[in-house]
């Protein structure tokens, strides 16, 4: 089993959580690479024996970054069934600055994937920007808590 990390940014936030997180699951021993969205199509999502994280910021008022859009939109415009998929979220946002649409791009993309029949394992979890000043070891922490149950339910 390897660990994609699939990166939504504008301001390399989410790119430097999704390195950490690597960093991270590479001391687990666990293969891991990071991909920013805008490298990826949805044949991604065909790669046997991988685990994906979904890692995203959400922009605009509640919109994916600009370079997570192309995937996000092949999503709903090419869909195919992904019920060989499992997958976890991790959004960032800002509770305090964008309450209405907190982490909404997260949300859509867990909401997208879902409908497809992927199978997301845990809940989305939301870093927020004001509450987590330090992202990267608060991700790393999640992280750590999230991939025995995705050890657990991979097929
Ligand atoms: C112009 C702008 C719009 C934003 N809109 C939202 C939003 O709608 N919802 C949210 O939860 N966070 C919003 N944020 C906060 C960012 O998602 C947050 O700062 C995040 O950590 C940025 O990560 P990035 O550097 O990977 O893009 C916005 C930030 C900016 C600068």
């Amino acid at each position: 089993m390897r660990l994609l990390i699939l990166v939504g940014t504008v301001t390399g936030t989410a790119a430097s959580v999704a390195q950490a997180i690597a960093m991270e699951a590479g001391a687990s021993g666990l293969s891991a690479e990071v991909c920013p969205m805008d490298e990826a199509t949805l044949d991604v999502f065909e790669q046997p024996q991988t685990l994906f994280l979904i890692c995203t910021s959400t922009h605009g008022a509640g919109d994916v970054p600009d370079n997570a859009r192309r995937l996000f939109d092949a999503l709903a415009l090419e869909p195919r069934f992904l019920g060989q998929v499992r997958y976890g979220v991790l959004g960032l946002g800002d509770r305090a600055g964008h309450g209405a649409t907190f982490c909404e791009a997260a949300l859509q993309f867990d909401a997208r994937l879902s409908d497809l029949g992927a199978r997301r394992v845990g809940e989305v979890h939301c870093l927020d920007a004001a509450e987590d000043p330090l992202p990267e070891p608060a991700g790393v922490e999640w992280f750590r808590a999230w991939l025995p149950q995705a050890r657990a339910q991979m097929p």
